[in-house]
């Protein structure tokens, strides 16, 4: 043995050859923690000064290569001062370039994902060898930051830079195949076979057969574009990415700006450039929301795994309403493997879910997503029906009829006859208290929400509701239903509106109050849209449709009354008033025309201004600071009542189901991380400015607590 750690080991293999194996102690995975790359250090000395060893292999013991850095050290690690960061990186890339120096040839044995720091260290080996069914990649802008262990340094001059780029800010994970056209590696083969080509590979440097030291100069010298090339190269991917990423994502065009800066140096000197930009992204709100963010979904995939632990097995589904959303809950059930029947009480519905699941899944063979005969498959799992045949053979219900509570009442009712005593019973409703659904069943302790969103194939939150009598079998079955349709589960508990609902109708609250007080809906659009929301709250509306919205919002007005009931008739009422349902009936705030693809596009109508005007106290411009605070302070405001109500757990679950739910911008963190960045003291005077607008603008006392406590909802 030449080194002996708890996460890396160097031994010989064959004929000089030393074998260099990353097998973190006690983890599933290997990752960049503080400990492997001390051991990466200490192992690339001892290699350095043996004068025996006439190459390197690097493996992994685990099924993946090395996933990335340890995000968990990342908030400490990010903390400190910039200057501290920059060192951090510069004595991390020592081990690294020390392993690029060594004295003989060097591969990488890559056996399964190697992302990040991961693939950085790939990319510190002379070649490297990949499994056919690998990935590699530097997805470091999706924390904000991007590659600080060389990465932006020896991709670019090993692949080029306008693939470097395509890499590094679009963070992409890529296929082996595209990994060895662009030059990323050098091999790809089976996987029982990769080290002896890497040996192989060695055996050929040290024969004169292969210039290894050539390749080696390549990655240490400058990028060989003359400046005009470069000028082009650089100037016109900085438009691009900056387009694509937009303004609230900084890294992307960051990296590029840093491979510019160091394409005319060396490496010492472009990893020293490198340091720096990568401490100046570190540093960043942006970055400490999206790396809240990662570890926030960490948080609730652990909890899912704890519920799945008590779950019963869900081989057998079924769904009642083949309408929008039974349909959807259909498709993505066969689709992730789980055979599901789709009962309707007529056969319109019925052709109408199906004939959407088809569509979907056209398009993933159309997409090389998936071969026609596994389409097939799919289509065949599905088991469209017109009665309750064979409802004893499934483990799991999800109701999704019309939303009334009589109809649903009584479908639940006939349902729970119909199946096995054990069998779950969920509701997709999306106002309807789960409390009183769960009245008449003779089951309630069975019986929980399931709320998915609309389209159900896209949206990756799902709602699991708890009633007051609802088992934690119940729960944990159904989380556990909601994981293998790949979706993202938080359980809340039982309230008009549930946590995404519930915190959503007061901003369209606040909306509403803008309109009436002369703000310009589209300039609302506008700013809130600048401000990171997917769309702004008229366009919203139009998604989610009038018709849906004015039903949901007189629930949440019953349910809350003392803030959310607003007796003022508001834009929304004459939008529906006037038949303007929104994209559903192509009129709302907007005009729907079809576009050149078939998809709705949207435009101005004037109509809609003469329309609200009886609504509107007179038109009036405000400041995009004021639209802002009037639109979050009624959703931030709520998610804490959400909180306080315990209605949700814990910080994190309500910031993930805003986020995943209704596209909170993600690299704001959610609404209480919102809070924690303004101070919470400092949102508190905020809401207080505008108490005159009514109880939706006014802070708990617990929070006035908070603020005064110097309290945050993170750490
Ligand atoms: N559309 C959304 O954006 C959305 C989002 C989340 C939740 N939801 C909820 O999902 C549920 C369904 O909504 P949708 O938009 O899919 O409605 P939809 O009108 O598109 O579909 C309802 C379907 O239920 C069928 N149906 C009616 N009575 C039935 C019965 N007794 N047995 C079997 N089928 C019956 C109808 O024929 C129809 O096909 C509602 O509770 C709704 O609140 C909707």
């Amino acid at each position: 043995m030449i080194y002996e750690g708890k996460a890396i080991t160097v031994k010989e293999i064959e004929g000089g050859i030393a074998q260099l194996n990353f097998d973190l102690q006690g983890e599933s995975v290997n990752k960049f923690n503080r400990l492997t790359i001390e051991e990466l250090g200490a192992a690339a000395d001892k290699l350095k000064s043996s004068d025996s060893i006439k190459g390197l292999v690097v493996t992994s013991a685990k099924d993946s290569f090395i996933v990335g850095a340890d995000i968990t050290e990342f908030t400490d690690l990010f903390a400190g001062p910039e200057e501290d960061l920059v060192a951090n990186n510069l004595k991390a890339n020592e081990v690294f370039n020390t392993i690029e120096d060594l004295p003989f040839p060097t591969v990488t044995a890559i056996n399964g994902m190697a992302l990040g720091g991961g693939f950085e260290m790939c990319l510190a080996t002379d070649y490297r060898v990949m499994d056919a069914k690998a990935k590699v990649g530097l997805p470091e802008v999706k924390l904000g930051i991007f590659p600080g262990f060389g990465g932006t340094v020896r991709l670019s001059r090993l692949i080029g830079v306008d693939y470097a780029i395509e890499w590094i800010s679009g963070g992409t994970e890529n296929r082996a195949d595209k990994a060895l056209k662009e030059g990323a590696v050098d091999a790809v083969l089976e996987g029982d076979k990769l080290v002896a080509a890497a040996v192989d590979l060695i055996e050929q440097c040290n024969a004169g057969k292969l210039d290894y030291k050539a390749r080696r100069e390549e990655k240490q010298g400058k990028i060989k574009l003359n400046p005009m090339e470069s000028m082009m190269a650089f100037e016109i991917s900085k438009a691009f990415v900056a387009g694509k990423a937009g303004k609230n994502y900084p890294a992307p065009v960051e990296a590029i700006k840093v491979m510019q800066k160091h394409a005319s140096l060396t490496r010492d000197k472009a990893i020293e450039v490198e340091a720096k930009g990568f401490a100046k992204m570190a540093k960043t709100n942006v970055a400490a929301c999206l790396v809240g963010l990662f570890l926030n979904d960490q948080e609730l995939k652990k909890k899912a795994k704890q519920w799945e632990k008590e779950a019963n097995d869900v081989k057998l589904t079924a769904v009642l309403g083949a309408g929008i959303m039974g349909g959807g809950v259909a498709y993505q059930s066969a689709l992730k493997g789980t055979p599901i029947l789709m009962k309707d009480i007529n056969q319109d519905g019925i052709t109408l879910g199906l004939k959407e699941a088809k569509k979907l899944l056209a398009k993933r063979v159309d997409k090389g997503k998936m071969k026609p005969d596994q389409m097939a498959d799919v289509l065949n799992s599905i088991t469209p029906t017109l009665n309750y045949g064979d409802f004893k053979n499934v483990d799991l219900v999800v109701e999704a009829v019309v939303e009334n509570p009589k109809v649903k009442d009584a479908v639940l009712r006939e349902t729970e006859d119909m199946v096995r005593e054990d069998a779950i019973l969920t509701s997709n409703t999306s106002t309807i208290s789960i409390n009183t659904l769960a009245k008449n069943l003779k089951r309630p302790e069975n019986f929980c929400g399931m709320h998915f969103f609309n389209p159900v194939h896209m949206m990756p939150l799902v709602e699991v509701i708890r009633g007051e009598k609802t088992s934690d079998k119940a729960v944990a079955t159904t989380v556990a239903y909601a994981k293998a349709m790949g979706k993202t589960p938080i359980v809340v508990n039982d309230c008009p509106g549930f946590l995404v609902n519930r915190v959503l109708f007061p901003y369209f609250g606040g909306f509403a109050g803008l309109v009436r007080d002369g703000a310009d809906f589209q300039k609302v659009d506008k700013v809130m849209e600048k401000f990171g929301w997917p769309m702004g709250p008229a366009y919203l509306l139009d998604v989610v449709g009038m018709d849906t919205a004015k039903h949901a919002n007189e629930v949440m007005a019953e349910g809350f009354p003392d803030r959310m009931k607003d007796e003022n008739k508001s834009a929304i009422d004459v939008m529906f008033e006037n038949d303007r349902y929104g994209q559903k009936n192509d009129k709302g705030f907007y005009k729907y025309e079809t576009d050149k693809k078939g998809k709705p596009k949207k435009v101005v109508d004037e109509e809609t201004y003469k329309l609200i005007e009886p609504v509107v106290q007179g038109r009036k411009d405000f400041e995009e600071d004021e639209i802002i605070a009037r639109m979050m302070i009624p959703l931030c405001l709520e998610t804490v009542r959400c909180l306080e109500d315990n209605i949700v757990e814990a910080p994190a679950d309500a910031d993930m189901g805003l986020i995943y739910g209704i596209g909170f911008p993600p690299f704001r963190g959610g609404a209480l991380r919102y809070i924690d960045d303004m101070g919470v003291d400092t949102f508190v005077e905020l809401a207080d400015k505008y108490a005159d607008l009514g109880p939706l603008y006014h802070p708990t006392e617990k929070l006035r607590e908070m603020a005064k406590n110097g309290e945050k909802f993170f750490g």
